[in-house]
């Protein structure tokens, strides 16, 4: 099985260029399939995941050319996609199965999705309720993968509340609003990550939100667009963490997406005391970017706000990381969702602090740190496959006095392919 071992580094510096976001390279290849005509797209996130998503569309007759970070699309229209041969494997990707759910819904053909063993685990029932509310077909077992999709249905729109503040569901609900006859509305319970309305609104479609209401009304055409992905915040979150607790750093991540919706992480790591600053900031393509820089710093706990939570969804792992080297006792609440990711994120991670000998107590929608020292671990840490559960722990060694050693750490190519490259590039020493 694969493994990182990752040894003690304490000096941290370095200008890295953090590869493509990953939400905004899914919804590029969906809405550049979905137009009519050629869509082009510089800085794409060449992981595991979105490829998950190329490929998809692929199966289903979209002509897609890749080279490294640049796609061209050649977009077939809303109602120009093809009966996949066989069942779309989907691989560790909740997103695309989520996003393409929405779509697959309102062929005029049927198609099945399918995933690894993690994503056959995660709930689906969340996009099933409101799709056949809108009048689809799906079955499925106990609300998770294999979903097998009955085309041929006509979809009407639907007026949802959220009950998740899930930025998946709203997405796919939105996809299959551009089918429905009407207009189509979503509340969210609290803002979420807000990147197809926006790239919704590049590709020509209007979309109206107002508070925590978006809507959209059907029979869509897309104009094709070009798009600039900016840099991940999500896969910047590890060099954040891992300079913040370094005994020195001094680190620069270039043009990174500060969409408001994902800067949960900036904002919980600056109520810890982290030192970050903001420069060059500027908007490509209806995104925010910035240069981030992240110096060492003494980090305390906190109460995590929970209006933050699903502004920092994806970072938690991270954060625990910091947290474990703050001084007193972090609390987060509000975050069962955490359990329905790759893994369940907050027991994963409450496992693998005890073996680094950090104190905590797991909550049902949350969890306890308490700050310390990070030990020699008496076992190797388990990512349940998780690869930001992989990542959070190698970037631990940045404070460990001796090596950390994670198991399965393949899927670290889902999102972030040259991590250790990038890592070892800034003064870390991780082997893997
Ligand atoms: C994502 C939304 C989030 C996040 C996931 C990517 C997206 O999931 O965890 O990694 O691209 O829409 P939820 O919206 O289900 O919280």
């Amino acid at each position: 099985m694969s493994k990182f071992i990752a040894k003690p580094a304490f000096s941290l510096a370095g200008n890295l260029q953090i590869p493509g976001d990953k939400s905004i390279s899914h919804r590029a290849i969906m809405l550049g399939a979905l137009a009519d005509g050629i869509t082009k797209i510089s800085g794409f996130l060449q992981g595991e995941d979105v490829l998950s998503t190329l490929k998809a569309f692929a199966a289903m007759g979209v002509k897609i050319e890749q080279n490294a970070d640049k796609v061209t699309i050649y977009g077939v229209g809303i109602f120009g996609l093809k009966r996949p041969e066989k069942p779309i494997d989907l691989g560790n990707s909740g997103t695309s199965v989520r996003l393409i759910s929405g779509i697959l819904v309102a062929q005029d053909f049927d198609s099945e999705l399918i995933g690894d063993a993690s994503l056959s685990k995660r709930p689906m029932g969340r996009v099933i309720e409101p799709l056949s509310k809108m009048g689809a077909l799906i079955s499925s077992s106990n609300g998770k993968l294999p979903l097998k999709i009955t085309g041929g249905q006509a979809l009407n729109a639907i007026d949802y509340q959220l009950p998740v503040a899930s930025a998946q569901v709203k997405s796919c609900i939105l996809l299959a609003g551009l089918y429905a006859r009407g207009r189509t509305c979503i509340t969210e319970p609290a803002p979420t990550r807000d990147h197809t309305e926006r790239m919704l609104r590049g590709f020509g479609q209007q979309v109206n939100s107002s508070g925590n209401s978006i809507c959209l009304t059907g029979k869509a055409k897309l104009t094709p667009t070009q798009i600039q992905v900016p840099a991940d915040i999500s896969s910047a979150a590890f060099f954040m963490v891992a300079a913040s607790i370094a005994k020195t750093a001094d680190i620069t991540l270039p043009a990174v997406n500060i969409n408001p919706t994902r800067t949960g992480i900036i904002e919980i790591l600056q109520l810890m005391g982290a030192k970050i600053s903001l420069t060059n900031q500027a908007e490509i393509g209806g995104e925010l970017i910035a240069d981030i820089r992240i110096c060492n710093s003494k980090l305390k706990g906190i109460n995590i706000p929970e209006a933050l939570v699903p502004l920092a969804i994806d970072e938690f792992p991270a954060i625990f990381i910091a947290a474990a080297c703050a001084t007193g006792e972090t609390i987060l609440t509000g975050a069962k969702e955490l359990r329905v990711k790759e893994s369940d994120r907050i027991q994963a991670m409450a496992d693998g602090l005890e073996i680094l000998g950090i104190k905590n107590s797991v909550l049902a929608d949350g969890i306890k740190i308490t700050g310390g020292e990070l030990q020699k671990p008496s076992a190797i840490i388990q990512s349940h496959a998780d690869h930001r559960i992989c990542m959070a722990f190698a970037v631990a060694s940045a404070r460990c006095q001796h090596p950390i050693e994670i198991a399965d750490v393949d899927n670290v190519k889902t999102s972030f392919p040259n991590f250790v490259e990038l890592a070892n590039a800034a003064g870390m020493v991780i082997e893997g």
